[in-house]
């Protein structure tokens, strides 16, 4: 059973929109998908309840009640949803879910602090620390040719954790939300440069480069 888990401790940074996403994209494919949300906000849930009957399922787990219990046995990937201002001992404890991680962040001043702070505190979970679990991050809500949006390049290339993609801001995340679907799942002519940008980031989901050795 594969995990992928989608976490930063600052809010608002796309947890939830790239947690819904992913889901969406491993149904369309077929394969047997949970989706798990830590957040007592119930982003994802929510989500998942305004998904038509019609499209190809995934399975809602109440995690910030009961863990990972409600994941059934036969689910090929659980996409994990986590909640904001998760540090110290329930960072450590949030960790252990998942081989797998993807930390989404802004191009805003506040963000990128805060990620560079977060990032920090990762790499000294033990559990990162022995690899036991690979780390990526992905700029989102990106506006191509600001100021902003190069600093956050500029941030995000002098990490060691691979820098996979950068996310446009775009309407078609709002949309695709709130009709429960993907942006995989919305026309092509209205969504293939949002699909450009996410080929990088399923790419190496889909490679060893994502996977511990033991995994
Ligand atoms: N790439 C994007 N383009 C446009 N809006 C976005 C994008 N990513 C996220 N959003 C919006 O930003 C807000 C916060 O995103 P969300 O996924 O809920 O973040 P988190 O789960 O980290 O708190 C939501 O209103 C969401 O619709
Ligand atoms: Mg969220």
């Amino acid at each position: 059973m594969r995990h992928i888990m989608v976490l930063n401790a600052k809010g608002g940074c796309g947890k939830s929109t790239i947690a819904t996403n992913l889901a969406s994209y491993y149904a369309t494919q077929d394969k047997r998908v949970a989706l798990a949300d830590y957040d007592p906000q119930r982003s994802s849930l929510d989500w998942l309840a305004r998904r038509p009957a019609d499209r190809a399922p995934i399975e809602g787990v109440e995690a910030y009640k009961h863990g990972l219990r409600g994941v059934p046995r036969n689910s090929e990937v659980v996409i994990i949803d986590a909640p904001a201002r998760v540090h110290g001992p329930e960072l450590t404890e949030m960790v252990r879910h998942s081989e797998t991680i993807i930390v989404p962040v802004l191009p805003s001043t506040i963000d990128i602090s805060a990620a560079a702070k977060f990032l920090e505190d990762l790499a000294d979970v033990g559990r990162v620390e022995r690899r036991e679990v690979r780390i990526a991050v992905v700029g989102n809500r990106v506006r191509e040719n600001t100021l902003i949006a190069g600093e956050l390049d500029e941030y995000l290339d002098s990490l060691k954790t691979p820098y996979l993609t950068k996310l446009r801001e775009a309407q078609n995340y709002i949309r695709a939300y709130t009709r429960g679907l993907g942006i995989f799942e919305l026309p092509e002519y209205l969504a293939w440069p949002d699909w450009e940008q996410w080929e990088p980031l399923i790419e190496w989901l889909g490679s060893r480069r994502s996977r511990p050795v033991a995994a």
